[in-house]
């Protein structure tokens, strides 16, 4: 089986800037994959050579097993959102989605059949006849999207689509793009900075920083196994990391003391970082004294988050960020000043590579 898109040691620089450094991706048919990075990271440029709008400096660009690195962008069988949606303002809704198919020709009748169809996907039907302006930004995203859809692209590429909304209709918004993603099945490459958009809908992300590919992998396993200190705090609402030695198997020695981690023997004798997501520490009554790892600290913030609580809990000069789902009372038992004790299973700590 062929990827839908493979770009094997890409590189591209502007004068002396290397937007995009070897990278090399092998995307799935029916992927929704994401390019996740901070902004100036490469992202949009390496869209920009999927799509042929940008010719690398190295390397080859593969759409369904062929050779496309020198094949113009309308020879690609290629579709496009972004963030500014260049819909056309003067026509209404039905139009500018039929507007692809008008370019090829297609019947009266086989385009009324399509547009309904793509309308009642990105649930606009009813809306057929409004013009543009008169749509919500939500709104106007889903007729971008099934502008871009109707004319059944390979690949669709989405360049922040939803960096323009606000954040109710963005969260809405990240779930209908998955669900449109899954009912057509379309390969969809989705750039963001924004982690949570990633993680909410992505099959897979690649974690990108200064051009160069950090990690590859699904949501689950990049927030659980982060491959370095920036994929660990970049994913995630918050990570806690202690620098130590990996003093023998199991133990890293760190300024808190020693903490017990799983085995892992390529670490023996190097400095690494710990890291622990706030969710995994155990605080209170939840720490029983054979567990893997305990220390005693003191409350400094409780946070009312709403679906959980944050704690902050100072260990020496440490300070832990923990989250606990917002349970009966929990609350209101832990307050600022008292001292806790705090702990975690060995299991599961994390370690990283200074
Ligand atoms: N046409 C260009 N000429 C010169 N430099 C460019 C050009 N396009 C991009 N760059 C530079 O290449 C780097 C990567 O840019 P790119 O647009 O790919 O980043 P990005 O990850 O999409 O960022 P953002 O999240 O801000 O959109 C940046 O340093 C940018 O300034
Ligand atoms: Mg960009």
């Amino acid at each position: 089986m062929s990827y839908a898109v493979e770009l094997v040691n890409i590189s591209k620089s502007f004068g002396s800037v290397r937007a995009v450094s070897n990278v090399s991706l092998s995307i799935r048919k029916n992927e929704f994959f994401s390019l996740l990075g901070p902004s100036g990271c490469g992202k949009t440029t390496t869209l920009r050579i999927i799509a042929g709008l940008e010719e690398p400096d190295t390397g080859v660009v593969k759409l369904d097993g062929r050779d496309v690195t020198y094949v113009p962008t309308h020879k690609r069988n290629i579709g496009m959102v972004f963030q500014t949606l260049a819909l056309f303002p003067h026509m209404d809704v039905y139009d500018n989605i039929a507007f692809g198919l008008r370019m090829r020709n297609y019947s009266e009748a086989d385009i009324r059949r399509r547009v309904r169809e793509m309308l009642d996907i990105v649930r606009l039907s009813g809306l057929e006849h409004r013009r543009i302006h008169q749509l919500s930004g939500g709104q106007r995203q889903r007729v971008a999207l099934a502008r871009a859809l109707i004319v059944q692209p390979a690949v669709l590429l989405l360049d922040e689509p939803l960096g323009a909304l606000d954040l109710k209709i963005r969260q809405h918004m990240m779930v209908e793009l998955k669900r449109v993603q899954r009912e057509v099945g379309t390969t969809f490459i989705y750039v963001t900075h924004d982690q949570t958009e990633a993680m909410v809908m992505s099959d897979r992300i690649a974690v990108m920083k200064d051009g160069v590919i950090q990690q590859v992998g699904e949501p689950y396993d990049i927030y659980m196994h982060p491959r370095n200190r920036f994929v660990a705090t970049f994913i995630g609402d918050a990570i806690n990391l202690v620098e130590g030695d990996y003093a023998s198997p199991g133990v890293v020695k760190t300024s808190l003391g020693d903490i017990n981690v799983p085995s892992i023997n390529e670490y023996v004798g190097k400095k690494v970082v710990f890291a622990i997501r706030p969710e995994k520490i155990l605080i209170g009554g939840e720490v029983s004294s054979d567990l893997d790892n305990v220390f005693v600290g003191r409350i400094s913030l409780t946070i009312f988050r709403g679906a959980f609580i944050e704690y902050r809990v100072y260990v020496d000069n440490m300070e832990f960020v923990i989250f606990k789902p917002h349970v009966g009372v929990s609350y209101l038992l832990l307050k600022p000043g008292d001292m806790v004790k705090i702990g975690w299973r060995r299991e599961d700590g994390i370690l990283m590579p200074e």
